[in-house]
């Protein structure tokens, strides 16, 4: 049986991503764009421990998206007003690398990584919208295996930049005048598929070296850069079963790639209804049902799938048949609601419905919400977990639950590393030319 502690990260997202989540009485329309708001619940996750908060993105949107999405903040610029609001918890945001240079998401990290005193994480997403292209200059979305082998290229040039100062390159000196050991400099050169960067990035390195950086796709390709180059992995897991086949595979493809299963953290999503009590939970989820209309799950699922017209079908016939339709947007989502509709018998009406508010192991009294988060943890099917709040409340996941982790020993009391990297129990990313050096040595 697995055992030490478990991890948590805090998805803030303002008024909700789902379609109806702004509706929900406690919730400020505004709160997508409000500092203020998003300043008091990073606090209230730090006051939890936490270990990170992190702040998802798109790149295009239409008047069928969800609410949060049509107008939102962008995750670098506010992970930086954040930082200096917060101390101990670390800070993830979203970057494509279907449509940034790494050059730019270099200096970004690196400067939050400075700002946060080592606190950054990248989430790195290839982006599934075809609208997305169509904001940056091009014709189409590329093939989802193209944005892959971009998305490893792009990081590998970001990790490169990160190492272009050795820690102690800088040495200024007004009596002499030098500012800096030059031997400490590297540029890099860089002549790939898809990127030329000469370097070197003009920022020192930050205190992380290198920033946290996260995946979440789970399709084939997904998996694989995953396994190859993430510090830790988002997922969708909605059952224990579902989440450690995902955590032992993409561990078992890093250990593929020359990397230890231990490099790699799995957290997948985790929306609970949580309440003192069976029925006051169960009351919880109803009263979150009965503000899902069909429309509105139907949004949800038509995101996934670069937002595809579904009203065309009738609600009550068999999902329809859709071939390759969603294979180069969100692929593993596609793959798996035309999967569980296929075996499951499900009419459009019954996918939509389940897939907008699902009933997991996570809606219960706070005691049955922590045996589940144990019985996941221990069964090694995950490190720990990124709770969101579309359905539930995050702050009765602090109030109700942590508490009960944390008598069982299960979650820490209190931060115990100064960075990121420490929270997760990651280890420190030595420069590679100083590493270079001491091996010849
Ligand atoms: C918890 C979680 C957070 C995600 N955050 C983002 C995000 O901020 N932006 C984005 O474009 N995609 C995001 N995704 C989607 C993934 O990056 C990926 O595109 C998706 O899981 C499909 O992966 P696949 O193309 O490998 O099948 C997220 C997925 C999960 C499970």
């Amino acid at each position: 049986m697995r055992s030490g502690q478990m991890k948590f990260g805090v998805m803030l997202d303002g008024i909700g991503g789902s379609h109806w989540g702004w509706r929900r009485a406690h919730i400020d329309p505004k709160a997508s764009t409000d500092i203020d708001a998003f300043i008091a619940e990073a606090q209230s996750a730090e006051a939890a421990k936490a270990d990170f908060l992190f702040i998802a993105d798109t790149l295009s949107i239409t008047a069928k998206s969800s609410p949060h999405f049509l107008n939102r903040l962008e995750p670098m610029t506010l992970l930086g007003a954040l930082a200096s609001h917060t101390k101990h918890i670390g800070l993830v945001g979203t970057l494509s690398t279907s449509f940034t240079e790494p050059f730019t998401v270099a200096r970004q990290l690196a400067s939050l990584d400075r700002i946060s005193q080592g606190r950054a994480g990248w989430n790195i997403v290839t982006s599934a919208l075809e609208g997305a292209a169509h904001n940056h200059s091009q014709e189409n979305l590329p093939p989802v295996e193209d944005r892959y082998r971009r998305a490893l290229e792009h990081v590998r040039v970001v990790e490169a930049l990160w190492d272009s100062w050795e820690d102690d390159a800088f040495v200024p000196d007004k009596a002499t005048g030098v500012f800096f050991d030059p031997s400490k400099l590297h540029p890099l050169m860089h002549q790939g598929e898809f990127f030329r960067v000469d370097g070197p990035l003009n920022i020192a390195r930050s205190p992380q070296g290198h920033p946290v950086l996260f995946q979440a796709g789970a399709s084939d390709g997904g998996r694989d850069l995953a396994a190859k180059t993430a510090d830790a992995i988002f997922g969708l897991a909605r059952t224990v079963e579902d989440a450690k086949e995902y955590c032992d595979d993409v561990k078992r493809r890093a250990v593929g790639f020359g990397r230890s299963a231990d490099d790699i953290v799995f957290m997948p999503g985790l929306d609970a209804i949580v309440a003192e009590t069976e029925e006051e939970a169960e009351r919880k989820y109803a009263e979150a049902c009965a503000y899902v209309s069909y429309e509105e799950s139907l949004g949800w699922i038509s995101f996934f799938f670069s937002y595809h017209d579904f009203n065309q079908y009738d609600p009550d016939a068999p999902f329809p048949e859709l071939g390759n339709l969603g294979k180069n947007s969100y692929r593993s989502v596609t793959d798996y609601l035309k999967r569980i509709a296929r075996e499951e018998k499900l009419t459009l009406r019954q996918l939509a419905r389940r897939f907008a508010i699902p009933r997991t192991d996570f809606i219960g009294s706070a005691e049955k919400v922590a045996d589940s988060c144990q019985r996941w943890f221990e069964a090694g099917a995950v490190d720990g977990f990124l709770l969101s709040a579309s359905v539930g409340r995050l702050q009765d996941f602090y109030d109700l639950v942590v508490p009960i982790l944390q008598k069982r020993g299960l979650f820490k009391e209190d931060y115990e590393a100064s960075t990121f990297r420490g929270h997760l129990g990651l280890p420190a990313v030595p420069n590679r030319h100083a590493q270079a050096r001491e091996t010849l040595r």
